[in-house]
């Protein structure tokens, strides 16, 4: 099979490198890449927003599978738009439509769903800035600390946990009346604050049956101890020692049965990944959001632990022939630590020079996400630079490993969270 994979992160290295190794996978593309996909695959210059420039080379090069690994093409409808085109009736997709990617493009959509196929999730109004008194007094009434959406897409800055009523109050103006988050905030789902463990969830679905991948915990604080702002993700774990086998049934009974069968009711027809986002509040499962994309950087710790052929899960995937769909899983850990460039999430340097790549070290993997090639080097060019995968049988080792081939990379200004795991490792002592 000809294979494109659209993006350039961490995430898009990783499902380069597991389709990589199916024996299906004839020419892999990424588009646009990174100097990681590049070793590997053949990076394409094209944006993932550039739905004309794909098309076109979806056609010239016969691409028979289309990946996108980010939601925002997704959430603009790069599905329907090659549906639309007869030339792409035989193009395989995974990713939803432009109605499925709801699910993570409006955030009052998604609660919506949820309330109204009785998934568990956090209490929550959605308000305008005609409601903005209202949206008031509901804060007013609600316990500390408090959750306010911007509705739409907001590269994961859209979020505010608000610790007093009086910072909640200051923060909606801003949201609704400011437009703080541009047209993403002109509608704010307030919401109660839910107070537990947060676990990541992975499902694959064509929109009738289903598999559950490896779930994962990710850090999205940019300091140790959870403490900064928030970040795309700066580490990940697979598995995830508290999300026992009566846990994760919970999920599959309580969250992701009645999600498949919600978009069949509502008609949303759904080929792609759904990342549930979810609380652990005192053994319920509670969902905190949908994305319609794999996570970045859980992918880097997911994938690795699947031991089976992963294009020919996405090529099922995309048949809708996930009926009896099976893979299987490394017993071994997996985690990830994100280098990052310093000032991160704030503003960064970029060009500066990676050093260390040469260096290797047993079981790990370097996932580029912010890198690409400049003649020799290989230099920084986003804000997270590197993931560091180390697979190893118990969490400390694969740590070990993680932190050990991180110690041999470096440039100027690099940064990372030097605690990723050692809450996890914590619990298990308790
Ligand atoms: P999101 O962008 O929806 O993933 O939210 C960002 C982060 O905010 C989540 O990963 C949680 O840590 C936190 N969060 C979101 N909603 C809630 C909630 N209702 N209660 C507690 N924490 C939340
Ligand atoms: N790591 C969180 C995300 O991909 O949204």
């Amino acid at each position: 099979m000809n294979i494109l994979v659209l993006g350039s992160g961490g995430r898009e290295h990783a499902f380069a490198w597991a389709i990589n190794k199916s024996e299906n996978c004839q020419k892999l593309y990424v588009a646009p890449g990174n100097a990681g996909t590049a070793s590997i695959a053949e990076n394409v210059n094209i944006g993932v927003s550039e739905f004309d420039k794909i098309s076109r080379f979806i056609t010239e090069k016969h691409i028979d599978l289309l990946v996108v690994g980010p939601e925002a093409p997704l959430v603009d409808g790069l599905r329907d738009y090659l549906e639309d085109k007869p030339e792409h009736s035989k193009l395989l997709i995974v990713g939803p439509g432009k109605v499925g990617a709801q699910l993570e493009g409006s955030k009052d959509f998604s609660k919506g769903f949820m309330q109204k196929h009785g998934i568990p999730t956090a209490a929550s109004i959605t308000f305008t800035k005609e409601t903005l008194e209202e949206a008031k007094k509901y804060i007013s009434g609600l316990p500390t600390p408090i959750v306010l959406k911007a509705d739409g897409l907001a590269a994961g800055k859209g979020v505010l946990i608000c610790e007093s009523h009086e910072d909640a109050f200051k923060s909606i103006s801003k949201m609704l009346e400011d437009e703080q988050f541009g047209a993403a905030s002109k509608k704010v789902v307030i919401e109660e604050f839910l107070k537990g463990i947060e676990l990541s969830v992975f499902v694959l679905t064509d929109g009738k049956d289903y598999v559950i991948l490896p779930e994962a915990k990710d850090y999205k604080r940019i300091g140790e101890n959870d403490s900064g702002p928030n970040t795309g993700g700066m580490g990940a774990v697979s598995p995830v020692d508290f999300a026992h086998k009566g846990f994760l049934d919970r999920v599959e009974k309580e969250v992701v049965q009645p999600t498949i069968s919600g978009l069949q009711k509502d008609n949303i027809p759904y080929i792609g990944f759904i990342f549930i986002g979810l609380m652990n509040v005192d053994g319920a499962p509670y969902v905190i959001e949908y994305n319609v994309r794999m996570g970045d950087p859980e992918t880097q710790v997911v994938f690795p632990r699947i031991n089976s052929d992963v294009l020919d899960l996405l090529v099922k995937t995309a048949q809708k022939d996930l009926n009896n769909a099976h893979y299987d899983t490394i017993s071994e850990t997996a985690t990830t630590v994100v280098m990052v460039s310093g000032g991160y999430p704030g503003s960064y340097d970029k060009g500066q020079r990676i050093y260390g790549l040469e260096n290797n070290e047993p079981d790990t993997v370097v996932f580029h996400a912010g890198t690409k090639k400049v003649e020799s080097d290989v230099v920084t060019s986003g804000g997270r630079v590197l993931n560091i995968t180390g697979i190893a049988p118990d969490l400390a080792s694969a740590l070990g490993k993680s932190y050990k081939r991180v110690n041999l990379l470096c440039w100027e200004d690099v940064y990372f969270r030097r605690d990723i795991g050692q809450d996890l490792l914590a619990l298990s002592r308790k």
